[in-house]
């Protein structure tokens, strides 16, 4: 159990490869789908994981993808499964299973992400539809006096147990702590969060006993607030994201896949570049697991129109082989203007 696990993660981030995080809530897609007046039902929502899902060679660049309860259950316009749609093509499907953050009781403007009760029960059925690695993300806000410690040791210890229960079921956990990028602090105050909250979150991961081999951890990257004044340099969110997780990640776990945060899919791209281009000796593979930034041209190219479909997917095949090579630091600005090859 334990050698599957560890296989699987270290599957998930070989060969400059990375993530499509594809696991918007229905909710959340069709709010996106909206900005660009599409309308959002099931067929329209299933037509948009599958033009991504099926884009030629995209295997090359892309080791799994997290979809979300609806899409794992749905079938491509062809009837098959769309787990089945990537797994044909040895693209690992994964699943998020968290149910949000919802306000933490008793402390203001903080969430505590909620899905445990039931969540063995769930995993076991996920697993029976081909999941091979699961999704649960916590948020941490950051102002000049939150992250209180309530709200990270309560989402440290939830990720544990969600991270524990997954690997029961050999499922490998991505452990997502999310400190958000929204507000004007600066980098040292993402960094100084940042540490606290990795901290946390391995020491809960260790008193219940999760296997770090078996589990990959999804970080936001070190980096100043949205509306801060001073913007950091590329080379300095690089340097401080590696500082950062240097410090606070164990050597045993396998994989570090970023999250884009809301970052420009340029900017992120650039980031991971950079992170992976410094000298620093490091135990993990740094690659990427975007949603937004993986996302964004696709969705504008495609507008939900069928007779675009074949240009959403250029765009998505485009980014992932700019972030695949970001993810072997082999990423250069030329690269944006070379032709998509989908
Ligand atoms: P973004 O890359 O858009 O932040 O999404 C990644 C993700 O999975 C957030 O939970």
């Amino acid at each position: 159990m334990t050698a599957d696990l560890e296989s699987t993660a270290r599957a998930l981030v070989a060969g400059g490869k990375g993530i499509l995080a594809a696991d918007e809530t229905p909710g959340t897609l069709t709010r996106r789908l909206d900005a660009l007046k599409i309308v959002s039902t099931p067929d329209s929502r299933r037509d948009y994981r599958e033009m991504f899902f099926t884009t030629p060679g995209i295997a090359e660049f892309i080791s799994g993808v997290i979809m979300q309860d609806e899409t794992i259950r749905q079938k491509s316009t062809k009837e098959i499964l769309l787990a089945e749609v990537l797994a044909q093509q040895g693209i690992l499907p994964g699943i998020k299973v968290d149910n949000g953050a919802k306000p933490l009781a008793g402390t203001p403007g903080e969430n505590i992400t909620e899905g445990l009760d039931g969540l063995r029960e769930r995993l076991k059925e996920y697993r029976g539809t081909g999941a091979r690695f699961a999704k649960w993300r916590a948020v941490i806000a950051v102002s000049d006096t939150l992250p209180s410690a309530t709200c990270v040791n309560v989402n440290a210890h939830a990720l544990a147990r969600y991270a524990v229960l997954c690997q029961e079921q050999a499922i490998v956990p991505i452990v997502e702590p999310e400190v958000l990028m929204d507000g004007s602090h600066g980098i040292e105050r993402c960094e100084e969060v940042t540490a606290n909250v990795l901290h946390a979150v391995f020491n809960a991961l260790f008193e219940q006993k999760v296997y770090l081999e078996g589990m990959l951890l999804k970080p936001n990257m070190v980096i100043s607030g949205i509306k801060c004044e001073r913007q950091a340099s590329v080379e300095e969110v690089a340097a401080a994201t590696v500082r950062c997780l240097s410090r606070h990640v164990p050597a045993a776990v396998p994989g570090i896949v970023f999250l884009s945060g809301g970052q420009n899919h340029l900017v992120a791209t650039a980031h991971l570049s950079a992170i992976n281009q410094l000298e620093e000796p490091r135990p993990w593979t740094l690659s990427f697991s975007y949603g937004r930034a993986l996302q964004d041209e696709a969705l504008r190219a495609w507008r939900g129109k069928s007779e675009n479909l074949k240009a959403g997917q250029r765009a998505f095949y485009h980014r992932a082989k700019c972030d695949s090579a970001a993810a072997l630091g082999k990423y250069t600005e030329s690269m944006e203007s070379e032709p998509a090859a989908a």
